[in-house]
């Protein structure tokens, strides 16, 4: 038998559950952070239900007790509804939120820009200490002017708690492109308690022309117990870019080591747990170089490897797997399986880091592009985390095959992108061509080209090569899949940005050069002739020096003489490598423009030494339009160079 309901219970029902719904959406609408990255993965995600629950009790609670002692004034039932993005609140008066003093500890960042929005990000750290059950809350600001100054363009307020480190992540909206603004954070309850102001700028309009020079500084790779962040000081010193791009090892998970230099880990002990990340994220950002960086410019990062360990790839890392039938004991020095390691390092970054999650339904995917009108678009990839095969590893796991076999090389089903990215990297890169948009670069964790590394091996000899099977030597089939493609579909003005080896190096890869990785290991694969008139489909590749790490110029190569000749032998053994130098940690700052793309590295030859700017220029490369090379004779000063360029 049907059950009757009156219209009125009816009515009255539907508006507690539309209530409901949209309290829930609004806590990780406002702040993003509570999404980040597994909102509709049950077991990992943050349970915004329950944490809205929490707070509407311990709203109620402290109301009687308010009750007991003042009759409470106004109407704070309000609050939670309001709190939740459905009214508009006067937040002083407001008994719901924490009403202590915060601390913005970690100043201000931005990331991810677009020609309309920008996300924002502070932490906000109660003083005294709060309530769990109720949140913290902060309000934002953008403003039209540097500094502050100038009219509010956007405006909003985030809850933040406990269950994110007390992180907060907005999306600023409504903007202008290509502009800078300020913005700054203030606590709900005590306005006149503020962070640190920020400075961001909006990408160019999606579809916009006539673009003015666009500048990016290019990182990776900071470990703060080996060297110091110099080189994220040198933009905000010099004010020379616009946008920071980092391509990953943001963070070390080792628990010791480095250089004398005390900055050693606050922990020290290997990270596993979601608190181990967290505290290592929060040590990283108490570093004035980095931070400084944050706030005066927006980043776009993506990760590579020890954001969560060593060497890891979509089942495992170096020292801790799920895949041996020994289970998460094998090698693991953690205490703790790699897939609940992963999901912890995954969380904390998506935490501290502002990085925007483009796709809802598939919240694993850190890949996204970013459109600068028809000036150049930035292809961001993931091959670390998101799809890759089983890597190089040390110790090999036992009952499988070393990735060093040349048949797991080119067996075409093994990849690094995992079939659903590289599909969507080609088609990206494709379609950005159609649209007639003037470059393309590649931000890439790994390097791509090869490079025979036996230079850098204590005992050389002529005919010996080295292979580094944790980068895309490792996965040739799939490389030579997109060299293919790349010289079927003539691809024009596509470069390559890379980080992960510590040392800094200039490839051209083409399906001729890059196979002779392979034939080095004595396949009979012949080399494909490439378009030698146009270069179409060869894809200059820069990869960066590390800003810390210390990489084989500063390990048993650590004189710069004994750096020299490793350079020089490397860049003689390996065919599309035509310049490297491994003596300097640094970084790359990069300008487009319709006619040319100027590539400049620098060095910081005090980096272990002590915090400074001296900075120097180890070299400098055009790759003018339309020539997919490199101009020669080549700027060097630091280095060494292939015969005859
Ligand atoms: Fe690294």
């Amino acid at each position: 038998m049907p059950v009757k309901m009156s219209s009125s219970v009816l009515v009255a029902g539907l508006c507690l559950m539309a209530l409901t719904q949209a309290a829930n959406n609004h806590l990780d609408q406002h702040n993003l952070v509570y999404r980040s990255p597994y909102l509709n993965q049950d077991s990992l995600a943050l349970d915004t239900h329950a944490i809205v629950k929490r707070h509407e009790e311990g709203h109620s609670i402290l109301r009687k007790r308010q009750a007991q002692q003042v009759a409470p004034t106004g109407t704070p039932d309000n609050y939670i509804t309001a709190g939740y993005g459905l009214g508009v609140v006067d937040w002083a008066d407001a008994s719901y939120i924490f009403g202590g003093n915060l601390n913005f500890t970690h100043s201000v960042a931005s990331g991810d820009p677009y020609d309309y929005s920008v996300l924002l990000w502070t932490r906000a750290l109660p003083v005294e200490q709060a309530a769990v059950d109720v949140p913290v809350c902060v309000t934002y600001k953008v403003f039209d002017g540097l500094g502050g100054s100038g009219n509010v363009v956007a405006s909003g307020y985030a809850f933040t708690s406990y269950d994110v480190d007390f992180t907060v992540k907005v999306e600023a909206t409504g903007l202008k492109a290509s502009t800078y603004y300020s913005y700054q954070f203030a606590n709900c309850a005590k306005p006149d308690q503020k962070s640190a102001i920020g400075r961001t700028k909006t990408a160019p309009a999606k579809y916009g022309t006539n673009l003015d020079t666009q500048k990016f500084a290019v990182y990776s790779c900071s470990n703060c117990p080996n060297g110091f962040f110099n080189a994220y000081g040198g933009p905000v010193q010099n004010q020379d870019v616009d946008y920071v791009l980092h391509l990953g090892d943001y963070i070390y998970e080792y628990g010791t080591g480095g250089a004398p230099i005390n900055r050693t880990n606050w922990d020290g002990k290997e990270l596993a747990s979601l608190q181990d990340y967290r505290l290592r994220y929060n040590q990283y950002r108490t570093d004035p170089d980095l931070s400084a960086s944050h706030s005066n410019f927006p980043w776009i990062n993506i990760w590579d490897d020890h954001e969560t360990a060593n060497n890891d790839w979509k089942a495992g890392s170096q020292n801790s797997n799920n895949s041996y039938p020994a289970g998460c004991s094998y090698g693991n020095q953690t205490g703790i399986c790699f897939s609940e390691r992963a999901a912890n390092a995954k969380r904390a970054y998506h935490e501290w880091i502002p990085i925007r999650q483009v796709n809802v339904s598939d919240e694993q995917r850190i890949w996204r592009d970013f459109r600068f009108g028809d000036l150049i678009d930035l292809v961001a990839l993931d091959t670390r985390k998101y799809d890759r095969d089983i890597t190089d590893l040390t110790p090999t796991i036992p009952n499988l095959q070393s990735v060093s076999d040349l048949a797991v090389q080119l067996n075409s089903s093994r990849s690094m992108t995992g079939p659903i990215q590289e599909k969507w990297m080609l088609d990206t890169i494709d379609d950005s061509l159609a649209r007639g948009t003037t470059w393309r670069m590649i931000l890439n964790q790994v390097i791509f080209g090869t490079i025979n590394h036996t230079s850098t091996t204590p005992n050389p000899t002529p005919t010996s090569f080295s292979i580094n099977y944790d980068a895309w030597d490792g996965y040739q089939a799939q490389r030579q899949r997109i060299l293919q493609h790349a010289h079927d579909k003539e691809w024009n003005n596509t470069y390559i940005v890379t980080g992960d080896t510590h040392a800094s190096w200039l490839l051209e890869n083409n399906l001729h050069t890059v196979l002779e990785g392979t034939k080095m290991a004595n396949t009979t694969l012949g080399p494909n002739p490439v378009d030698t008139a146009y270069k179409r489909g060869q894809l200059v590749e820069f990869g960066g020096t590390a800003v810390s790490s210390n990489g084989w110029g500063n390990t048993w190569l650590n004189e710069k003489n004994a750096t020299s000749r490793a350079a020089t032998g490397l860049v003689q053994n390996s065919g599309s490598l035509f310049w490297s130098e491994g003596f300097y940690r640094g970084y790359m700052a990069v300008e487009v423009s319709y006619s040319k793309i100027n590539t400049t590295f620098y060095g910081y030859p005090d980096n272990q030494v002590k915090r400074t700017q001296n900075r120097m220029t180890l070299a400098q490369f055009t790759v003018p339009a339309g020539q997919n090379q490199v101009q020669r004779p080549f700027k060097v000063q630091a280095g060494a160079v292939k015969p005859g360029n």
